[in-house]
């Protein structure tokens, strides 16, 4: 149903690589589509490393997120070199795989647990002595006690992705409009565009928020469809590998180091990026001495030749995330609202996918089978049934007390 004159079909609010993706499958879908956002293809994909790491990063409880990070894993070769086409702008996509390492006995029975939650959710992984881990990498400490080959978990340049996805946009009819997005309009019930912060307004029939981790933020959103994201900063390194030390590494290379993650996720062109911290700081993005420390400290440990690189850049970013660490996707409660947002340590693996299913509920109002769990109306209470009148709560003729419990 088409409510607006004058306005879009689609406005996404949010020109991160979410965003972006979700406007540009939009208006291959011959859908009128303006995103907002006063720089497009920033965000968090600015700062994020780019491992397409749906083995390496599972996490117990997280099997429901597993399928649908199988899922967008599987995308990615023909997605970049369809958007690769679409754009005339390379990737940095890379099937390099990952080396996932041990450096002492607790990491070691980490990562042996690991591998075997791996195994139970029947994905490809190899256990390796710490010898031939360094026969795959030959940086890495001597102390290397172990590891796991993973040959499907990828890369990708976050930073190129997003860049590629605004010439897609631009290419396919995408009307950008930079400036903050300051305020939901609701009509009669139904979302029907924004106001912007310069006070204009642009109608849409729907809206898409994919504002990262400020798709909260955006005023006027009814309560009961307030998507409930949250930031969670991770401080991010990048050096550089001069063309004499290359090949430093080549492939991903992670651990949990007392307790925290690290990983070296090693470009074609010679950056190294080294991440991450985890932080539940609220919106503070301060780069510290201890998250620069910490993440150098950790590295060095896994490969001391690091020391040696050029330090080129130290940023945070701040990482959508939900209650269960996954995306909300699709139609909300609220007419003509749609979330794509919540995507948390996943947003660059997630982006094929994200963008097919956004497409998909745009136009048909549905989600496709392999999003129905990830709708945003897992987390909408259900409504509280009203307590029973006192003629209901007395047993009806021919009904028993355990009838009734029983039919509850
Ligand atoms: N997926 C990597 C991170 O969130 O740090």
């Amino acid at each position: 149903m088409r409510i607006s004159a004058d306005g879009s079909d689609v406005l996404v609010v949010g020109g991160g690589v979410i965003g972006l993706v979700t406007a540009w499958r939009a208006a291959q879908r011959g859908l009128g589509v303006t995103l907002v956002d006063p720089e497009p293809g920033g965000g968090a994909a600015r700062v994020a490393a780019g491992m397409l790491a749906a083995v390496t990063e599972l996490h117990y409880g997280e099997q429901m997120l597993l399928g649908l990070n199988l899922a967008s894993a599987a995308r990615y070769p023909e997605f970049v070199a369809e958007l690769e086409e679409a754009s005339g702008r390379r990737t940095g996509f890379r099937a390099c795989g990952t080396l996932s390492v041990a450096l002492d006995s607790d990491d070691r029975a980490h990562l042996r647990d690991l591998h075997a939650l791996q195994q139970r959710s029947g994905l490809d992984s190899e256990w390796l002595s710490g010898r031939e881990c360094r026969r795959l990498e030959p940086m890495l400490a001597p102390g290397v006690r172990g590891g796991l080959r993973v040959d499907g978990d990828h890369q990708v340049d976050p930073r190129r992705l997003a860049s590629a996805l605004v010439t897609a946009c631009e290419r396919a009819g995408v009307s950008f409009r930079r400036s903050w997005a300051e305020r939901l309009r609701v009509t009669h019930g139904r979302a029907t565009g924004v106001a912007l912060r310069d006070g204009s307004e642009l109608p849409a029939d729907q809206v898409v928020l994919a504002g990262g981790s400020l798709s909260g933020r955006l005023a006027g959103i009814p309560e009961a469809v307030l998507p409930p994201v949250r930031p969670v900063k991770g401080q991010v390194l990048r050096l550089t590998v001069p063309a004499a030390y290359a090949p430093f590494l080549s492939r991903t290379v992670r651990a949990v180091v007392r307790g925290s993650h690290v990983y070296l996720v090693p470009r074609a062109d010679g950056e190294l990026v080294v991440g991450a911290t985890t932080e539940e700081l609220g919106w503070d993005t301060t780069v510290t001495a201890g998250g620069v420390y910490e993440l150098l400290r950790d590295a060095h440990e896994l490969v001391p030749g690091i020391t040696e690189l050029p330090l080129t850049e130290t940023r945070a970013g701040l990482r959508p995330a939900s209650p269960d660490n996954a995306p909300l996707l699709g139609p909300t409660a609220l007419p003509g609202l749609q979330l794509a947002t919540g995507h948390h340590r996943n947003g660059v693996l997630l982006t094929p996918v994200t963008g097919e299913v956004m497409a998909h509920a745009l136009t048909t109002g549905e989600l496709p089978e392999v999003a129905r769990p990830f709708a945003p109306s897992r987390f909408t209470p259900a409504p509280r049934p009203l307590p029973p009148t006192a003629a209901e709560a007395s047993p009806r003729p021919g009904t028993t007390p355990v009838q009734q419990e029983q039919s509850l």
